[in-house]
């Protein structure tokens, strides 16, 4: 077992879609095996931009956590916690907000891009702006040093590593090691539109959780060549979607660039071609949903891994906030 420490994790907006996996699921049941993997569900920073919506956040950590057992990661190997429970996290955020400035916050591109995103104008929730800085306690409680996110995450792990060196810099310490992003290849996955990155608030998605029904649907749906009218034109490879998800996820990369030229040169219909990508895609979906409608069936046995994971995250927590009052001198008696 290695001495690195990953911690990742997802706010429970919604259930999670081939996105997520590619980007991050697989990758966590690969690393569970090799590290120890702390998963945290971040109900708290879900809710800076869905404070008026507490329902959307609290069903979600179920659908979220379903969605991580049905993929294969383990309880026995990874801890899942919630946010929300371990109050370390909020206290340590009080302390780092003394180290980081107004106009450093307002710099962070991720967040600046994010709040464009949900079109907040002037009216800045201060919770939304240094949603960083309590990511930085997630990371800092259980001294993460490895943080697999997708490169959009990069300035906020940027901004994690100044509150660590100012932290140890300011109370003389080293308790807290610096945390190093790993970013995944495969980290933007393109939404069956075509037009951005595969996202539940841009009705681009496909669900682990879709029916096979939804997915044939969403797969017939799916951009193409707009150009590829009749069956014999010959159609365009780059920017469909078709291509980029058999590209992604069908393994036979022979029959893949067979497919292509054939596309290329006319005579591949869109209906045929589509009907092959829902068979890929389908042989990955089913096994991952079979798994998951069994494990909704017995939603208090997720919930008993979520409060155990959760019990063993909040011992960790607190002996580093006992360590960081100690620095800090917050020892009364
Ligand atoms: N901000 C991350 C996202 O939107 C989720 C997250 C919260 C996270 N806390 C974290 C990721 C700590 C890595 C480490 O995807």
């Amino acid at each position: 077992m290695n001495k690195e420490i990953v911690l990742t994790g997802d706010r429970p907006t919604g259930p999670l879609h081939l996105g997520h996996y590619v980007g991050s699921l697989i990758n966590r049941v690969t690393l569970q095996n090799q590290y120890k993997q702390y998963i945290l569900i971040a109900d708290v920073q879900a809710l800076t931009d869905n404070y008026q919506h507490p329902e959307k956040v609290s069903e979600n950590v179920l659908q979220v956590a379903l969605d991580y057992l049905a993929v294969g990661i383990d309880p026995e190997k990874s801890t899942i916690f919630i946010q929300s429970l371990i109050p370390q996290i909020a206290e340590l955020t009080i302390f780092y907000m003394n180290l980081v400035t107004l106009n450093r916050l307002k710099r962070n591109p991720t967040v600046k891009t994010e709040i464009q995103q949900r079109g907040f104008g002037e009216q800045v929730p201060i919770g939304f702006l240094a949603y960083p800085i309590s990511q930085a306690a997630d990371i800092t409680i259980v001294k993460g040093t490895l943080i697999p996110v997708g490169d959009d995450q990069l300035p906020v792990i940027e901004q994690t590593n100044e509150i660590i060196r100012t932290f140890n810099n300011i109370y003389k310490t080293n308790i807290f090691p610096e945390a190093k992003p790993l970013i995944s290849k495969a980290s933007r996955l393109t939404g069956v539109d075509g037009k951005a990155k595969m996202s539940k608030s841009l009705s681009n998605a496909i669900f682990l959780s879709d029916s096979s029904d939804e997915l044939n649907k969403k797969v017939m749906k799916m951009y193409t060549d707009p150009n590829h009218l009749h069956v014999n034109d010959p159609g365009k490879v780059e920017g469909n979607v078709v291509f980029t998800y058999l590209d992604i996820f069908d393994n036979d990369k022979e029959k893949v660039e067979e497919l292509k030229q054939h596309y290329q040169r006319g005579g591949l219909g869109d209906v045929v071609l589509k009907k092959y990508l829902f068979e890929i895609l389908e042989k990955l979906i089913d096994p991952i949903r079979k798994r998951r409608e069994l494990l909704a069936q017995n939603p208090d046995h997720v919930m008993k891994i979520l409060k155990d994971g959760t019990e063993k995250t909040l011992k960790v927590a607190e002996q580093t906030l006992s360590e960081v009052k100690n620095v800090m001198l917050l020892k009364y008696y």
